[in-house]
């Protein structure tokens, strides 16, 4: 979603911050602007659409300073504009913001009382406004920033920079991430530390409700409750901000093809002694029920990881999607475990399950691809992915990333409950080992499956199916499709399909089966033969043995034969590219596809 860069430079800033708002491009935006304050005076330049624009703007009429706050703006409050796009200025005072100010209207109509002339419809404006209207009132700048926070609702991360103040941003975080990066004799804001990896490799992130004064000797952090404190400074892997494609055409085909590596270098990071190597403070002994809580992609990963503990370890799982979980009434309990999985740890809803939670289960525990960010934060226990930047918007790495570690809690649960013996225990973790040989196997496939989706290219919609833990699969084929080619797409577990959906199908259809030649395979293959039987137009994804069991299927694929456990990550690369291929049939946007945001850090 939205970024927020500032720099207090020695040199021009606008092309530092504009190039820094390019490796913020990947949260996704539909416009942008800087503001810069440059010998006391402030300026701004604004453009909707990608950043291409603004910088076509800032050729034609330039913006000096050495002072300065950029944003890229994914609309929430008012559609792409100019008018809509930050900075937004008024007065002696301009503003950038991410988040959402959940009292706005009633601070816009205080404001338009007072007499202040609106002049977007953005929920940010009133923040420039109450600023504005401070100074007005004979405040320091500090002093009106100040005041204006003191009045915001909501979830937001913020900066100001002031009309003859050409060595200070005031910043702050409540509910949005920000970090500040060190330089010499220079000072940067970020809302991750990736916008600054070109810059600094030292970076220091506000806590939530910190604010603080920038200028080029240093920043002085306030808390929530005003009380001057130091923050950690910490040193930033390069190799963690790296946001380049690596010679791949597309970020997303670049992290696609990593997933083998990605895999190996988790499972390494997780390995000890014994076998497994979890945290520790993660006690499934004294769980006797988990709660898994996520979205999108993640959330089914989370669905595929119900099979698992419930077969593994015995344990009850119950799984939510997050914006769904805090408001029904979840019956939760001290022996509770909650599992909070997130690939960016800023995804607004399941931060905030994780903090309806809290205090009501005995364990917060996060499974996240960014260590440093709100959700690892808040949680006791925490378990990163291992994945690396993920930059293209639809997720696929950090997806079996995030299976390979749930995988792992289940099998160690299953061993701390006693549900599962250790030849057992091995057996399974030698799958895991072999899981990134099969999925570099599977992505030896891409130029048949290029080819195969030649016959999505102009399909108006697609049906997955599958069973057991090919079902999660299934949904997650669905939403990458949906996303990056903008074909609609469901999917059914497939048994499900004559209480319903069997009523679309037709020979304009495609249906794309997910069935490896497990025990559930015959069943599936019967749900595929009353597509077959009404004309519609499978797709059959399985191994040798599943294919050699069935003939006269129009279209199909074939998977190594792989383990059941580690089925869902292998089966995941056939879902990703079917995705991938049939995006570039089309012609879109496949890394920063419409509408979507990277990192949902609103409700
Ligand atoms: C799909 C996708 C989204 C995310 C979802 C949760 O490709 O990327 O569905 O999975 O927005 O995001 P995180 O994992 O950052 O909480």
């Amino acid at each position: 979603m939205c970024g927020i860069v500032g720099v207090l430079g020695q040199h021009e800033v606008s092309p530092i911050i504009l190039d820094a708002l390019k490796r913020l491009e990947y949260r996704g935006y539909d416009s942008a602007g800087i503001a810069t304050v440059h010998q006391g005076t402030l300026d701004r330049r604004r453009a909707v659409g990608k950043l291409i624009n603004l910088s076509d703007t800032l050729v034609h009429q330039p913006l000096p300073g050495r002072a300065g706050i950029g944003h890229t703006r994914w609309a929430t409050h008012g559609g792409p504009s100019v008018a809509n796009a930050h900075p937004h200025q008024v007065g002696r005072v301009a503003v950038v913001h991410n988040g959402i100010i959940e009292n706005f209207r009633a601070l816009r109509a205080e404001m338009t009382e007072a007499g202040a002339q609106f002049s977007s419809e953005t929920d940010t404006e009133t923040i420039a406004q109450l600023a504005s209207h401070h100074l007005d009132q004979g405040m320091t700048p500090v002093q009106a920033a100040r005041a204006t926070l003191k009045r915001l609702e909501g979830a937001f991360a913020l900066a100001f920079v002031f009309a003859g103040e050409d060595d200070l941003i005031v910043c702050a975080r409540r509910g949005s991430p920000l970090c500040i990066g060190h330089g010499e004799g220079e000072m940067y804001l970020g809302s991750d530390a990736i916008a600054l990896a070109a810059m600094t490799d030292r970076i220091t992130y506000l806590e939530e409700g910190d604010w603080a004064i920038l200028t080029r000797a240093g920043a002085q952090i306030f808390d929530a409750e005003d009380r001057q404190t130091s923050r950690p400074l910490t040193r930033v892997d390069l190799a963690q901000t790296r946001v380049d494609k690596s010679g791949h055409r597309h970020f997303m085909a670049k992290e696609m093809a990593e997933q083998p590596a990605v895999l190996q270098q988790a499972l390494a990071a997780y390995s000890g002694a014994g076998g497994i190597a979890l945290p520790e403070g993660l006690d499934f002994a004294r769980a006797d029920r988990l709660i898994l809580v996520a979205c999108g992609t993640a959330h089914y990963a989370c669905q595929v990881a119900k099979y698992w503990f419930e077969q593994f370890a015995g344990l009850p799982v119950e799984l939510d999607i997050a914006s769904e979980f805090r408001y029904r009434a979840p019956v939760l309990g001290a022996s509770n475990m909650a599992v909070f999985v997130s690939q960016s740890g800023e995804t607004a809803d399941t931060l905030a399950a994780l903090r309806h939670v809290r205090g009501h289960v005995g364990q917060v525990v996060s499974v996240v691809n960014v260590p440093s960010s709100s959700i690892a934060r808040e949680s006791d226990v925490v378990l990163p992915i291992h994945a690396g930047p993920e930059i293209g918007v639809a997720s696929t790495k950090a997806f079996t990333a995030q299976l390979q570690v749930l995988a792992l809690m289940a099998l160690e649960a299953g061993r701390a409950r006693g549900f599962l013996d250790a030849a057992t225990h091995a057996a399974r973790m030698d799958d895991l080992r072999a899981a990134p040989g099969y999925i570099a196997q599977a992505l030896d496939r891409e130029d048949e499956i290029r080819r195969l989706t030649e016959m999505l290219a102009n399909a108006r919609d697609v049906l997955f199916l599958g069973r057991g833990a090919m079902f999660p699969l299934a949904l997650e084929g669905a939403l990458k499709l949906k996303e990056i080619s903008y074909i609609h797409a469901e999917a059914y577990a497939a048994g499900e399909l004559k209480h319903g959906p069997i009523a679309l199908i037709d020979r304009d259809l495609p249906v794309i089966i997910f069935a490896p030649h497990d025990a559930l395979f015959d069943k599936t293959v019967s749900n595929m033969q009353e597509v077959m039987a009404r004309q519609g137009r499978v797709m059959l994804i399985s191994d040798a043995a599943g294919l050699a069991e069935v003939d006269d299927v129009p279209h199909w694929l074939q998977m190594p034969a792989v383990p059941p456990l580690i089925a869902p990550m292998v089966y995941a690369i056939p879902a990703q590219l079917i995705a991938y291929h049939t995006a570039l049939h089309r012609g879109t946007d496949v890394d920063q596809p419409r509408n979507l945001a990277k990192s949902v850090t609103v409700e």
